[in-house]
């Protein structure tokens, strides 16, 4: 293949052909087209785009690249779940169990943190003895015995990806929706699952900020999804604050068994219930949203979620006890107290940053060697809307002995830049922005066009 002319082409703003894009991805996992070539490639489709059946061949290029996952053994629609990433989002440690104790199985390959986003590998490998590495019959049996299973993605599932991603990551074009949506739908269709739920998330801690580019980007992940023949919806919701109170590991998990309880932030419960009632939905379960949401309402409070969740980590390998008792997980060593230095309304706390604070406590990693401390995080005792008198606490910082406190001091101003104070009251932004369906886009509230 001339790989040149390739370039050439995609730099006129041509279209490459499905053929050339197959043989492309094939030929670049293999090795035999190198790095600084493809990378000129990346650029230019960053510059000129894709077209819709550009991005479905090289979703599918990508699926081919590597193994794929047959979850056929497990009877019923398999349902999966994706988050683009955000702060706080623990929303699959919820989720999960719920729908999985409403019947519906859910086999989900998941990631590890990067940057300013956690990742729900690393929430779970906080839990005492939770295992998340599954060989793959492991993996479906554990869905066909336990109703759920999470398991880190390996390499040999689309190695095209993790190329690609590296060579996107240092060129500066991961923001390339086209790249976003392959690179995202090209692993969940490898993972086997029969329909898709996506929450794509909007606002400044996201990796797409701005709304318009969160809905081109769910649309095009919704038309792969249905051009692949597994029917998808996407979600479209707010990061411009974190989700929930906690970020940050064994944080985060102590937050989702609370929300398990019936109890915790109403931002995670509402999410969860959203994305839940579509989920039953999808995977056949029920005909009726609202049906759906009560049913699911109702395993948050008599405790069959949390019963699933105790269960699918025994199964996992880790101690089921910290349901009941959750200082059995990691505890920091050292909380650092934020309080606010004026009193007023917060509008607005930024979560982009309090995302890269978590990070530098140790709760998420820069590079793919970083050591995660599963103790490390913030916990927010305010959110958008509250009322903040002066010296009451806005923050607190979890730590261990490894961050010094010198950049403690850095890091607790920092923290009080993160919350925006004033006096009048400002309306947090709504949770869930728009639902996206092969037939269009529904808007709710401040972002319904005015046509
Ligand atoms: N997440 C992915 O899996 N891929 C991207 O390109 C961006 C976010």
């Amino acid at each position: 293949m001339q790989i040149a002319e390739l370039i050439q082409k995609k730099k006129q703003g041509d279209q490459l052909a499905r053929d050339e894009i197959m043989t492309l991805i094939a030929e670049y996992t293999q090795g035999s087209i190198p790095d600084h070539q493809m990378a000129a490639l990346i650029m230019a489709i960053w510059f000129r785009g894709m077209s819709r059946d550009e991005t479905l061949a090289l979703t599918l290029a990508m699926v081919n690249s590597g193994e794929t996952v047959s979850l056929d053994p497990v009877a019923g629609i398999k349902v999966d779940k994706h988050s683009t990433g955000g702060v706080g989002d623990k929303t699959t440690l919820v989720l999960g169990p719920l729908v999985a104790a409403a019947g519906l199985p859910v086999a989900k390959m998941s990631g590890r943190s990067l940057g300013h986003t956690g990742g729900t590998i690393d929430k779970l490998e906080s839990i005492p003895g939770f295992c998340a590495r599954l060989h793959r019959e492991q993996f479906v049996r554990a869905v066909e015995e336990v109703g759920i299973a999470v398991s880190e993605q390996t390499r040999k599932l689309v190695p095209a990806d993790g190329k690609l991603y590296a060579l996107r990551d240092a060129t500066a074009t991961v923001d390339s929706l086209p790249l976003i949506a392959a690179s995202i739908m090209s692993k969940k269709i490898a993972s086997g699952a029969d329909a898709l739920m996506l929450d794509v998330k909007t606002g400044g801690g996201a990796l797409v900020p701005e709304v318009e580019q969160s809905l081109e980007l769910a649309s095009m992940m919704v038309d792969i999804g249905c051009a692949a023949e597994r029917p998808t919806f996407a979600a479209i919701t707010d990061m411009s604050q974190p989700l929930g109170r906690c970020v940050g590991n064994a944080l985060e998990v102590k937050e989702a068994i609370k929300t398990l309880k019936g109890k915790g932030s109403e931002d995670l419960r509402e999410l969860c219930l959203f994305l839940g009632s579509h989920m039953l939905s999808l995977g056949g379960r029920t005909s009726d949203l609202a049906e759906g949401r009560r049913y699911l309402e109702g395993l948050l409070t008599d405790g069959g979620a949390l019963a699933k969740f105790a269960e699918f980590i025994e199964h996992q390998g880790g101690n089921r006890h910290i349901v009941e008792d959750t200082s059995l997980m990691p505890t920091a060593g050292i909380v650092t107290e934020v309080p606010s230095p004026l009193g007023g309304y917060i509008n607005q706390i930024g979560a982009r940053e309090i995302g890269s604070i978590a990070k530098e406590l140790s709760a998420g990693r820069d590079t793919e060697g970083s050591i995660v401390d599963p103790a490390a995080g913030v916990i927010l005792n305010k959110k958008v809307g509250d009322r903040v008198s002066p010296g009451e606490l806005l923050a607190e910082l979890h730590s261990g002995k490894n961050v010094d406190g010198h950049t403690l001091h850095d890091l607790r101003n920092r923290t009080i830049e993160a919350f925006n104070i004033d006096e009048g009251r400002a309306s947090p932004s709504r949770l869930i922005r728009a639902f996206v369906t092969r037939e269009g886009i529904r808007h709710y509230g401040n972002d319904t066009p005015e046509h």
